[in-house]
């Protein structure tokens, strides 16, 4: 038997569909068994979001430091052949249940020598929580072998109105004719099929302790390089003012929302004038820095890669 287990969590059931999909040609080998770890946290997370709570939310999210979850209700004692970790992404960071997952004695147990595939359902910015991802899985022995993405439809100009529509408001729906439904398209999360036939015809490779990567070609990450040195902008003010804001007091205290009223307009301001000038200007220079910019992009698709010479094959 080659037991595969899937770690996941989602508030709208979007990315619980992706791994859903993903997992289906899996599940239908007879010789496969997957186990499916929902993990909860012990304080549920709203969704839709109140407006406060979701901006007060961000310092915890980028200094790592989630509420905790609830005990696993698999057998910690089983030994699985690939672990796939299925995460969105908050403030440039995993999100915090699957934070406090990777932080736990479980993690380490069960992810030590593992081969581990992530699967990321997110508006469209997350390089940063990949970093992230990757260092806490190196700390915890695992492999990465394989990282898919999916990101919301639309350009990023309609998405940055989209996506916080919809945890802010549930509403998911498009609107006024040129703003798309919220979220990753029904298409996108069907086509994720793919990814799982390409891991069951890896199994003996994964069996035999390869490391991947096992779904090249298959377009399964795209980084536009225009929007790296923007991220990495935000991550960084993030960092500064979730400081502050942490030295303030715990989320929800009145002095640290004081200073965070300050810090949304100021981050709206950012997003609104800084970071399109700043892609604007990256344009520019970019023929000048291809060869650095194309390493980069290089690194950040690692492991899977964005080339698609597979596609329509499996
Ligand atoms: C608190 C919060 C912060 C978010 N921050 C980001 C972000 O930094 N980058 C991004 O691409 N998406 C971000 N999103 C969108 C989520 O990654 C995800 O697409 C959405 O919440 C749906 O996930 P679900 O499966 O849990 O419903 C954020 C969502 C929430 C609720």
């Amino acid at each position: 038997m080659f037991r595969i287990l899937v770690l996941h969590y989602s508030q709208s059931g979007q990315l619980d569909k992706i791994a859903r999909s993903v997992l289906a040609p899996l599940e239908a080998q007879n010789e496969v068994e997957v186990f499916w770890q929902n993990l909860q946290p012990e304080q549920a997370y709203p969704f839709p979001w109140p407006f406060w709570q979701f901006f007060d939310t961000f310092p915890e999210c980028v200094y790592l430091d989630p509420s905790p979850i609830k005990p696993l209700t698999i057998d910690t004692d089983k030994e699985f052949d690939l672990i796939i970790i299925a995460y969105q992404v908050w403030f440039l960071s995993p999100s915090l249940p699957i934070v406090a997952f990777l932080q736990s004695a479980d993690a380490k147990k069960l992810l030590a020598n593992k081969p581990v595939v992530t699967l990321i359902g997110c508006r469209n910015m997350w390089l940063s929580a990949q970093d992230k991802m990757r260092a806490m899985l190196t700390g915890l022995g695992a492999h990465l072998v394989d990282n898919v993405v999916l990101q919301d439809q639309g350009p990023p100009w309609a998405t940055f109105i989209t996506t916080p529509r919809w945890v802010l408001t549930g509403k998911k729906n498009g609107f006024w004719g040129i703003f798309p439904p919220a979220g990753i398209s029904e298409h996108e999360i069907i086509s994720a099929k793919r990814f799982g036939r390409a891991l069951t015809l890896a199994l003996p490779l994964i069996q035999s302790g390869h490391l991947g990567p096992f779904l090249t070609g298959l377009g399964a990450v795209k980084v536009n390089p225009g929007y790296i040195a923007g991220e990495r902008l935000v991550h960084r003010s993030f960092k500064m003012w979730g400081r502050l804001l942490r030295s303030m007091g715990l989320a929800g205290s009145p002095g640290r929302r004081a200073v965070l009223v300050f810090y949304v307009i100021f981050l709206v301001t950012l997003i609104l004038t800084v970071l399109p000038l700043g892609i604007v200007f990256r344009a520019l220079i970019r023929p000048f820095m291809r060869s650095k910019l194309g390493e980069q992009v290089r690194q950040l698709e690692a492991p899977s890669g964005s080339s698609t010479e597979r596609l329509g094959t499996i």
